[in-house]
């Protein structure tokens, strides 16, 4: 009867034993490393502003781009009396959106053409209210 008594609890110890030793292994394979948290894929750029109306620029670009080069803020560095400001341009009869558009059609001598190839009159447009706005 002891003898049983003392096995079964040599067995039970050894069990006990056993599953808690066989317990901390699977814990610890338990604590692989967790895969680096990958850092959220970039955004795709959002569109520069202004992309959506790619093409279309504003007078004062546009001023930059044809004619700043000759009328550096508004002056006239091959005529200094033909300036763009209103009061040069009044005295020579140059007082609306549509005079300054007919000079880029049909300019004087030393200033390039501009046709509506080059200047569509929108632009054209665009360039001559920038100077009314600008130059006064
Ligand atoms: C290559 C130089 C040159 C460029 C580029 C040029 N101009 Fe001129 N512009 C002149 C000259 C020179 C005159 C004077 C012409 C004359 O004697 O009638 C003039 C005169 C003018 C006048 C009349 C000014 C006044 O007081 O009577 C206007 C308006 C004008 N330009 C607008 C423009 C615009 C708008 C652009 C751009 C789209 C432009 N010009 C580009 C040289 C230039």
């Amino acid at each position: 009867m002891q003898r049983r008594i003392v096995v079964a609890v040599a067995i039970l110890a050894l069990g006990v034993g056993g599953m808690t030793g066989c317990k901390k292994q699977p814990e610890k394979a338990a604590e692989a490393p967790a895969p680096a948290a990958t850092a959220p894929a970039a955004q795709p750029a959002a569109p520069p502003p202004g992309a959506t109306t790619a093409g279309a620029k504003s007078g004062a670009d546009l001023y930059k781009q044809y004619c700043a080069a000759c009328h550096p803020d508004g002056g006239n560095t091959m005529n200094a009396k033909k300036t763009l400001h209103q009061a040069d341009m009044a005295a020579n009869n140059v007082k609306s959106t549509d005079d300054i558009v007919k000079l880029m059609r049909n300019p004087g001598p030393g200033m390039s053409k501009f046709d509506e190839a080059t200047v569509p009159d929108a632009d054209a447009k665009a360039i001559a209210q920038y100077i009314l706005d600008t130059y006064k």
